[in-house]
């Protein structure tokens, strides 16, 4: 259930539907509460005054899920890390983009998906994983919930759907299968997991296990603006708001969002273990909202000029832009179906003459910085073998096709022509 309407929560114009854009700068904040403040000022306090002493208690009922009649449908403000204004306003606006009923904001996008499975992945359960995921996500589904007793198996993004079902049965054997999560398009190889067969496998173990695993789907590359996973077949999405969202590398954050039903237990769990946002950041990330469409479409439009330039240097042996898809293939249908002309502006490309010649490349480069992350306004380039994805086994690695060579970019908004200019002097380094 969506929160409640208010006059601060009012989604129309009349009959007109606005659009998240116009309700980025001021859903779910009500000046009247602030001294009509036209921004939400930042809230930072760790506690809350209660009224009363049964106005305290009857919030503690309600958050702890022991509400008695009479108490209010949610808990008023009580202490940070269980909810603060800040985070509701943020957690408000978030929802509007993604068609969510509700989000959920974490410390980091580690943190949003390390408490989600740990929602729904308990000892003894599988978790069904496409591959390649991020190399912090790989690490804590390989090796640390391992620790915990839940168990994975995995399916190239891409796979042929015979393959992605043998995965399944192999998960089934072992367990019940809790979750489905994938990402898509893939950091950094921009592979597309198809989400309406992902939506199709979870209600098929919904009937063989009495358990419907949901499907978890991390949109951190292309980002609220290129794809809305929930109208897809996502049941939860998942993002580092570190990349497009916040926008300009200063800021740690992650977000999960879904039904109030799939959040409960996850904002539960936030609750016990803290992996909640400071106030500080949830009215940084208010703000970037602002501009978050401006952002991500100016970045989209560099990234093809820059992708286009690259596809026909005699250095570059492949780009993975999402643009360069083949008409009629599968992987095109099913990212024309899941975002449309949203191609992103974070893709990897491969340096001929492999980690040395692509590093000799980044060395050279003096727009674009060498760091690694996605997202902001700047430009970044980095080699995933060697940082974001040096904890994955290089096996598993050789079998996704990372090659030596091969650099992930992230294109932002300066002057498309600058960044062109840029490649094309340090191109001639390798
Ligand atoms: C696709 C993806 N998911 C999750 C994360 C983790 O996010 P954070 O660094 O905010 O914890 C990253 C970070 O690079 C990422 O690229």
């Amino acid at each position: 259930m969506s929160k409640p309407e208010t006059p601060y929560r009012k989604r129309a114009l009349g009959d007109r539907p606005l659009k998240p854009e116009t309700l980025a700068m001021s859903y779910g904040f009500d000046a009247k509460l602030s001294e009509g403040s036209i921004k939400p000022p930042i809230f930072q306090t760790s506690t809350f005054a209660f009224s009363s002493a049964e106005e305290g208690a009857a919030f503690f009922r309600v958050m702890g899920g022991r509400a008695q009649e009479g108490d209010p449908a949610t808990p008023g403000l009580m202490y940070s890390r269980f909810n603060n204004p800040n985070v509701e306003v943020l957690e408000d606006r978030l929802t509007l983009f993604d068609g969510a009923e509700e989000a959920c904001v974490f410390s980091s996008g580690m943190g949003a998906i390390s408490t989600v499975l740990m929602a729904f992945a308990h000892t003894g359960d599988v978790i069904l994983q496409s591959t390649p995921l991020y190399g912090g996500t790989e690490t804590l589904i390989r090796n640390i919930m391992p620790q915990y007793g839940v168990k994975s198996h995995d399916f190239v993004a891409g796979a042929p759907e015979a393959e992605i079902r043998e995965a399944m049965e192999a998960g089934l054997k072992s367990g019940r299968i809790a979750a489905i999560y994938v990402e898509t398009p893939t950091n950094p190889t921009n592979e597309v997991v198809d989400l309406a067969l992902m939506a199709q496998l979870a209600d098929e173990l919904g009937e063989r296990q009495g358990h419907r695993p949901p499907v978890i789907v991390d949109n951190t590359v292309l980002g609220p603006i290129g794809q809305t996973p929930l109208s897809q077949g996502g049941d939860i999405s998942v993002y580092s708001l570190t990349k497009y969202v916040g926008g300009h590398s200063d800021l740690i954050a992650g977000a999960a969002m879904g039904s109030s039903e799939m959040m409960a237990p996850v904002r539960k769990l936030r609750s016990a273990i803290g992996t909640n946002l400071d106030p500080h950041t949830c009215w940084l990330l208010a703000r970037s909202l602002e501009t978050v469409k401006l952002r991500m479409e100016a970045a989209f439009r560099n990234a093809a000029l820059v992708a286009n330039y690259l596809k026909d240097h005699p250095k570059v042996e492949k780009v993975r832009y999402l643009g360069f898809l083949e008409p009629g293939s599968r992987d095109h249908t099913v990212h024309q179906r899941q975002a449309g002309d949203y191609h992103g502006s974070t893709f990897a490309f491969d340096v001929e003459g492999g980690q040395a010649a692509a590093f000799r490349m980044l060395n050279a480069l003096k727009v674009v910085k060498l760091a690694v992350s996605l997202g902001g306004t700047e430009s970044l380039i980095c080699h995933p073998g060697s940082t974001t994805h040096a904890g994955v086994d290089p096996e598993l690695r050789q079998r996704l096709g990372f090659a030596d060579g091969m650099v992930r970019v992230s294109i932002g908004i300066e002057d498309p022509d600058d960044l062109i200019a840029d490649f094309e002097q340090a191109l001639q380094a390798v």
